[in-house]
């Protein structure tokens, strides 16, 4: 019940009262999501003139024009009503066929649920089985996603730290550490946001394993499995795993093909987990775009080129970012290995979100502060490099003197 308001309480008392009514109105789930750290950046770079933005999330390369083209088609062919719940038959076989070819496992249409991009899929997936009492494993720093779907329907989330001296790689140990007897999952992601970083086989086959052994969830959201530099051979959990049991694998056209505005995703997992997704995702956004999953099935079936150019131009700039943070002052890096993320640290103890938000106001350059991604990575800074060499450049030029001006 609101306290009654007293008439001699202040102006300022009683707006505080409202507010504190007006929030009451909520679900306190809602308390689980943060205020967003990104914001005050955001908000500020709205206002200013000549921004260069290292804080992109996105693919900055056009889509396709094959892909384009599927989805006009499919908007003049009439195709603007509901698919099947579980997606549309055309991409459900064409998924099926790829990731059977890509990974070498059987799966069939049963396995695969469409969703509107990975977040659906991450949204159905950890909040239909968290709960209270259930821990999750999560990388720290992570997708500022997760953290907060687990805690919405009371699960528990337990970090596990990655370190920048360690290219941000996961121990495999320290996750096996990690594991208790109340662990229910692991969510890993891989190729890393923020990081960067990639897993390699042996890392990733170990700690399936382990979880497969204890019965523990692996939500693998694989979102970036093209975005990969160095290696070839990605360690999709879909190729390490035994069986699909204790494994959802999520991933989606946003990064690979760049089609972040259509919102097509999918998660992959046993026959009996889709049919329970599918039941949920039909109370939730019933179905994905329907244009937009006839453009997925024209992504999937024609030739791969245009992944493999889009790809060596995030290398390029992979590589220039990497000889530009080397050449900044007080920053501390290494060669990030897939997504377009570099994440480097800024010296112990300086706080990443007062250098980013002061960077922002003096050289008009935006990255994100590492704080936004988890608890432990508060002196690092995410820098995107989803934008040209040229204007990378430019805004190291900017903050290359500005850095060198700190005293931290
Ligand atoms: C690691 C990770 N997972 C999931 C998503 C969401 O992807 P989608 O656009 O498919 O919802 C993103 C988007 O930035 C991401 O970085």
């Amino acid at each position: 019940m609101p306290e009654p308001l007293n008439k001699s309480v202040g102006q300022a008392t009683s707006r505080k009262m409202k507010y504190r009514k007006a929030k009451a109105s909520w679900n306190p789930a809602m308390q689980a999501i943060p205020v967003s750290g990104i914001r005050k950046l955001v908000n500020m770079a709205s206002t200013m003139k000549d921004v260069i933005h290292l804080s992109i999330g996105q693919p900055d390369q056009p889509t396709p024009p094959h892909i384009i083209e599927a989805y006009v088609d499919a908007l003049n062919a009439g195709q603007t009503g509901y698919t099947m719940d579980a997606g549309l038959p055309e991409l459900l076989v064409a998924l099926r066929d790829y990731y059977g070819k890509r990974y070498n496992r059987k799966l069939t249409r049963d396995n695969i649920l469409i969703t509107s991009g990975a977040t659906e899929a991450l949204y159905l997936a950890i909040s239909a089985t968290s709960a209270p009492g259930r821990q999750f494993l999560v990388t720290d720093p992570s997708f500022l996603l997760y953290a907060p779907l687990i805690r919405m329907t009371g699960g528990e989330v337990k970090y596990i730290p990655t370190y920048a001296e360690n290219n941000h790689q996961l121990d495999p140990d320290d996750v096996i550490k990690a594991m208790g007897s109340r662990t229910f999952a692991l969510v890993l992601n891989n190729p890393n946001n923020p990081t960067g970083a990639v897993y390699p086989r042996s890392t990733v086959e170990t700690i399936l394993e382990e979880c497969a052994y204890r019965g523990i969830q692996v939500y693998a959201d694989e979102v970036y499995d093209h975005m990969l530099f160095d290696d070839d051979d990605f360690a999709s959990v879909l190729s390490c795993a035994v069986d699909l049991d204790n494994i959802m694998c999520i991933s989606s056209f946003s990064k690979t093909y760049s089609m972040a505005g259509l919102r097509v995703g999918w998660v992959i997992s046993s026959q009996a987990a889709i049919k329970s997704l599918r039941r949920y995702h039909m109370f939730t956004t019933s179905v994905a775009n329907t244009p937009a999953q006839f453009a997925g099935v024209a992504a999937l079936t024609a030739e791969q080129h245009c992944v493999q150019d889009m790809v060596s131009i995030y290398r390029e700039r992979r590589d220039n970012i990497v000889k530009l943070i080397d050449r900044t002052p007080h920053l501390t890096g290494y060669k990030p290995g897939g997504a377009f993320y570099a994440f480097p640290n800024l010296p112990p103890h300086v706080d990443g979100s007062d250098v980013a938000l002061r960077m922002l106001k003096e050289t008009g350059v935006c990255v994100v502060p590492g704080d936004a991604f988890g608890d432990h990575c508060t002196n690092a800074l995410r820098f995107s490099f989803s934008l040209t060499c040229e204007r990378m450049n430019e805004a190291f030029d900017r903050i290359i003197p500005w850095m060198a001006k700190q005293k931290f």
